[in-house]
């Protein structure tokens, strides 16, 4: 049987895994997996501002340089994972006590550093990560405060200076279907298009939690953003039922959300669908544990003894056909 990379391959699309630094030191059958299976990664944490910096004067790359020689090794895609994000920013920033213009020259500093550490290996970067409130406002974060939505412009730009071949993307969550939320997120792109931004994409992150995006409405989302010159990605998929509610076919009905999401995709020419975690016990969705009480963890294509699932087997089917 081909493996899932195959398959994919062999109609140019991208299946990728959010890959956990730990799990791919200690775990060979993780790293065959990962190697003979997906033609994409995304480190999952590595690539974030908090890892990265663990002082404002040192940076830490030894969890992300091991990622993205191991996508090196074996000429796996690697997405950058993210540049601006409220989350996960450095522990010494809560006792830093900056004006606006020492946090936008630390901002450009760091965005111009890892960009060009990894101009030759990070094919594509999700530079700003859910910059939009649920509501569809800017969401208030240190950046937006320090220097408006402006901040969302400047890290594009920095990342485009160092590293003019990268794909850069806007990335995120809730905004798969046609809904507020991914209207202001078509607004935000709209404004940034027109201000000359260098944004080639946007990410569609597809935390299928609870209930899912509906197909159609994903595909008549994607294709707007494509009228706007944009290419779009699955970026961080997982589809999970509340917590408690799972039926018993539920990992046939997870199969065929899967199955249907990839025919949008194919249908819209998306060409890259990224799911986040490789195992089931690989995923956030164990590790946090509100998500933890709300859904069932067992999102992914493989379960929590790497077997395939009706999942993956749906994923290849839908590639093959
Ligand atoms: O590695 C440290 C460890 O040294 C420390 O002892 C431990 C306790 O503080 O924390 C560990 O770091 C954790 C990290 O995951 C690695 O396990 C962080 O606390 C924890 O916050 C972090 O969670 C990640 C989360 O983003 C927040 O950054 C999840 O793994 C990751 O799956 C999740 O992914 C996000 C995407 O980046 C953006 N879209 C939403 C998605 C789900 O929240």
């Amino acid at each position: 049987d081909r493996t899932l990379r195959e398959v994919a391959e062999s109609r140019g699309f991208d299946v990728g895994a959010a890959v956990d630094a730990d799990s791919l030191r200690r775990d060979a059958s993780y790293r065959t997996r990962l190697a003979e299976e997906f033609s994409a990664l995304t480190p999952e944490n590595a690539l974030k501002m908090g890892p990265l910096r663990p002082t404002p004067d040192t940076y830490d790359f030894r969890d992300a340089d091991a990622i993205v020689n191991f996508g090196r090794a074996n000429d796996t895609t690697v997405r950058g994972h993210a540049l601006v994000w409220h989350n996960q920013t450095p522990d010494w920033f809560q006792s830093w006590d900056y004006t606006d213009d020492q946090l936008r020259t630390f901002l450009r500093e760091h965005v111009h550093t890892v960009v060009g550490r990894y101009r030759r290996t990070v094919d594509a970067w999700d530079v700003v990560n859910e910059a939009v409130a649920d509501d569809g406002t800017m969401r208030e974060t240190v950046w937006y405060d320090a220097m408006g939505e402006a901040y969302v412009d400047r890290a594009f730009e920095w990342a485009n200076e160092v590293n003019p071949d990268a794909d850069l993307y806007y990335n995120d969550y809730g905004a798969d279907a046609v809904n507020g939320k991914s209207d202001a997120v078509y607004d935000l792109l709209d404004r940034l298009l027109d201000r000359g931004v260098p944004v080639d994409g946007v990410g569609l992150q597809l935390h299928a939690l609870g209930e899912w995006p509906d197909p159609a409405s994903i595909a008549e989302n994607v294709r707007r953003f494509q009228e706007l010159g944009l290419d779009v990605q699955i970026t961080e998929m997982d589809v999970a039922f509340p917590a408690g509610e799972a039926p018993d076919d539920a990992l046939e009905r997870q199969a065929e959300y899967y199955r249907d999401v990839v025919d949008v995709c194919l249908e819209t020419g998306v060409d890259t669908l990224v799911t986040w975690g490789v195992r089931d016990a690989d995923s956030w969705l164990r590790s946090f544990r509100d998500f933890s009480e709300r859904f069932t963890g067992d999102p992914l294509l493989f379960d929590d003894r790497n077997r395939p699932k009706p999942a993956y087997r749906a994923v290849s089917e839908a590639l093959s056909e």
